[in-house]
């Protein structure tokens, strides 16, 4: 059962932006995108590079060392769906971003 942690409040994600957080174990990277909110699996399944230091643009980020380019609504591949990362929900509870994730580690 996935189990909600606050990560930030609202305002600490500038647009574009992303922030990395460990949640059971888990480097997730939390991105802000057109006034949305979005979290995967910071390691892209390419060759492991930081997503959250990729380019983010029209519900997207493109990994910085190959350019992969993964949605962010459900961490598909653009040219190449069945190659995914991890996704998850993401809630705003008063001014706090919070992410569920399941409570062991995939
Ligand atoms: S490590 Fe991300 S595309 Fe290669």
């Amino acid at each position: 059962m996935p189990q909600l942690h606050p990560v930030c409040k609202v305002g600490e994600i500038p647009l574009g932006e992303s922030i990395v957080v460990t949640l059971n174990k888990k480097e997730v990277a939390v991105f802000h995108d057109d006034g949305k909110f979005y979290a995967i699996d910071d390691m892209c399944p390419h060759a492991g590079a930081s997503l959250s230091g990729g380019h983010v643009e029209n519900g997207t980020v493109t990994c910085p060392w190959h350019a992969w380019c993964f949605r962010l609504t459900d961490g598909a591949r653009i040219n190449s769906p069945k190659v995914k990362t991890a996704c998850y929900s993401v809630e705003i509870i008063g001014d706090v971003l919070h992410v569920a994730v399941p409570d062991k580690p995939e």
